[in-house]
């Protein structure tokens, strides 16, 4: 048995204990109670909503891949197999990135999401976002501009985290841009970097604007892309980079997405703060 007086053990564990004791120690429980309760219902809502993705949209590529299968074993026809095979691929990819990225959304949300930082080549990482939409632009019959004129900064930085915000945000515009161009830029110093993704689509309202990084959440007037658990994704990548994002929209004619994340020298300075 503890030799400590009860009050004195309530207040170390509990912080200072107040005239009467006894309610503040009842109060902080129920506080507590409450806390466990609200997680736990996030925890089920969470739970539900992922069931909700799982049901229908891993269901819809499986039932494309369970039905090309059964069709693969009846024909012959070489150029049907083939576009059988096609779909199978694809629907196999699209199920893949989506298991992707529910599961960076959980390590995300849990706080166990790390960047693995290397030297990273701006310049280089506009060439490969320029190849990957190119030809995506031009089969939409708009511009895909990349913009690295300015002055491009040395970046420590995750990159293929990188790539994939970018990509995000990209493929996002890419897909609600039927006129006009997207353009991607990046300038900045070695002390802050910034990228930003502009485009000529429809815009997005702005009861909307303060949910769009939400999970799940999709303008309810706009063309439905994934899942809904992009920008997310993208939010949390640039946060674990120490950066922030931000968006202006005006409907009618188009957005812009930018994000700031430490440069070279700023990140030096994060990382010393880190180790304080
Ligand atoms: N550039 C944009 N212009 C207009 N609306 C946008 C733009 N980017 C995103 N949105 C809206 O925000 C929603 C959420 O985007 P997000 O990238 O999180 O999900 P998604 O693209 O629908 O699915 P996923 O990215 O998981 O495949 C989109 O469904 C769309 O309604
Ligand atoms: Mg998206």
């Amino acid at each position: 048995m503890s030799s400590v007086p009860m009050s004195i053990r309530i207040q170390k564990e509990m912080g200072p204990v107040s005239r009467d004791g006894r309610i503040e120690v009842a109060a902080r429980s129920r506080d507590r109670q409450a806390e466990s309760i609200t997680t736990l219902e996030k925890g089920i809502r969470s739970r539900d909503e992922v069931l909700a993705i799982v049901a229908h949209d891993l269901r819809n590529p499986l039932t494309i891949i369970k039905s090309s299968a059964a069709l693969l074993q009846l024909t012959t026809d070489e150029d049907q197999r083939k576009e059988l095979l096609d779909m199978i691929s694809s629907s196999c990819g699209r199920m893949q990135s989506l298991v992707g990225d529910l599961l960076d959304v959980a390590r995300i949300e849990d706080g166990g999401f790390t960047v693995d930082r290397t030297d990273v080549d701006a310049a280089d990482v506009m060439d490969e976002m320029r190849r990957m939409f190119e030809s995506a632009a031009a089969e939409k019959g708009i511009r895909f501009e990349v913009d690295a004129s300015g002055c491009v900064p040395p970046l420590y930085a995750d990159r293929n985290r990188l790539i994939q915000i970018l990509a995000n945000l990209v493929s996002n515009a890419m897909r609600v841009t039927d006129r006009g161009a997207v353009r991607l830029t990046v300038e900045g110093d070695r002390d802050n970097v910034r990228f930003s993704v502009a485009d000529t689509g429809p815009g997005i309202p702005a009861a909307e604007l303060p949910h769009l990084f939400d999970r799940f959440w999709q303008v309810r007037s706009s063309r439905r892309g994934g899942a809904g658990l992009g920008l997310a994704i993208v939010k949390g990548f640039v946060e674990a980079h120490q950066g922030t994002i931000e968006v202006t929209s005006e409907v009618g004619k188009g957005s812009l997405f930018w994000f700031v994340i430490p440069g070279f020298n700023g990140n030096t300075v994060v990382q010393a703060a880190a180790v304080a």
